[in-house]
């Protein structure tokens, strides 16, 4: 299975990362290609058998799945210079959102389905988000599947939810980063701990949580039952939490939600105008 990557910013060289940690793959069957070509010549010293070439049409020679990792914006005229370039038995994958897999079907004539990775993918976990076009094989299915199990958990998406499941699975790193952050801001600001202590203190405690999880030792709810002892500290930090916390997840998904229609519609325009 020879795989091929646009765009080796941000997702695209983490997705050629989880590849070859996770051994789904050997450098020697992934080519890549970047609009500035000396980012895809970074990733190659790194990897010294990937193949990279200087333009996305190439890759489409050399590669029987197709990772698609631009942005929205650049999507549309990306898809235009690919016109007619596309063999039939080829599996197209988008990263990205805004774009429904039935928009990528229209210009694509090929087999496609999007992937939403997160962050977390580089350490060989958390979840890949998958939506299916209609022509896609169970073949096809099969060996995306297994490839993408190799360093993430594939989790199939309904179109309707694909935002509010990227919001957990892709923004959520970040969000809970900031709050994180926000922890040790409020101890550092309240008591004399250090920044640093506290800080140290914070990613030792996540990364141990993290693990808690992968093992299944715990539920959320398990969790927070066992560390708060009656009459404690635990709830009654909780118990601020509860109060001072209120709607803000709701309205996070609200403006999340407005955002991703805006964004469609962006996207929608180019497409119809095509
Ligand atoms: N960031 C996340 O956590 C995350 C998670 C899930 C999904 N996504 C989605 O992933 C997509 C990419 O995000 P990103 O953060 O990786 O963006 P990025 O770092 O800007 O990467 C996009 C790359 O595509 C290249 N590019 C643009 N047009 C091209 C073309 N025609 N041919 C070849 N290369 C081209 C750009 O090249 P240049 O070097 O010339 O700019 C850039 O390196 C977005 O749609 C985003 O929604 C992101």
């Amino acid at each position: 299975m020879r795989i091929g990557v646009i765009g080796t910013g941000n997702m695209g060289s983490l997705i050629v990362d989880a590849l070859v940690r996770s051994k789904a793959t050997r450098p020697r069957f992934i080519s890549v290609t970047n609009r500035t070509k000396q980012k895809a010549l970074e990733l190659a010293k790194k990897y010294r058998l990937l193949s990279v070439y200087s333009s996305p049409n190439e890759i489409l020679q050399h590669a029987d799945i197709v990772f698609l990792c631009v942005k929205p914006a650049e999507f549309h005229p990306l898809l235009q210079t690919l016109r007619g370039r596309w063999h039939p038995k080829q599996l197209a994958i988008s990263i990205t959102s805004p774009i429904s897999v039935t928009q990528l079907e229209s210009l694509i004539p090929c087999q496609v389905a999007r992937v939403i990775p997160s962050i977390v993918n580089q350490s060989l976990s958390g979840s890949t988000l998958v939506t299916f076009g209609s022509s896609v094989t169970d073949v096809q299915k099969s060996k995306l599947w297994a490839i993408l199990s190799q360093f993430s958990h594939p989790i199939e998406i309904d179109e309707e939810n694909v935002r509010v499941a990227s919001d957990i699975s892709s923004c959520g790193p970040a969000f809970l980063s900031y709050l994180l952050q926000r922890m040790i801001d409020g101890a550092v600001s309240s008591t004399s701990i250090s920044k640093k202590q506290a800080t140290q203190l914070t990613t030792e405690m996540v990364a141990g949580l993290g693990k808690i999880f992968e093992e299944h030792i715990y539920t959320l709810e398990e969790l927070q039952k066992k560390v708060t002892v009656k009459g404690g500290v635990t709830g009654v930090g909780l118990a601020v939490l509860e109060q001072e916390i209120s709607d803000v997840f709701e309205k996070l998904f609200t403006e999340t939600q407005k955002k991703f229609i805006e964004d469609r519609h962006v996207v929608n325009t180019e497409f119809n105008g095509d």
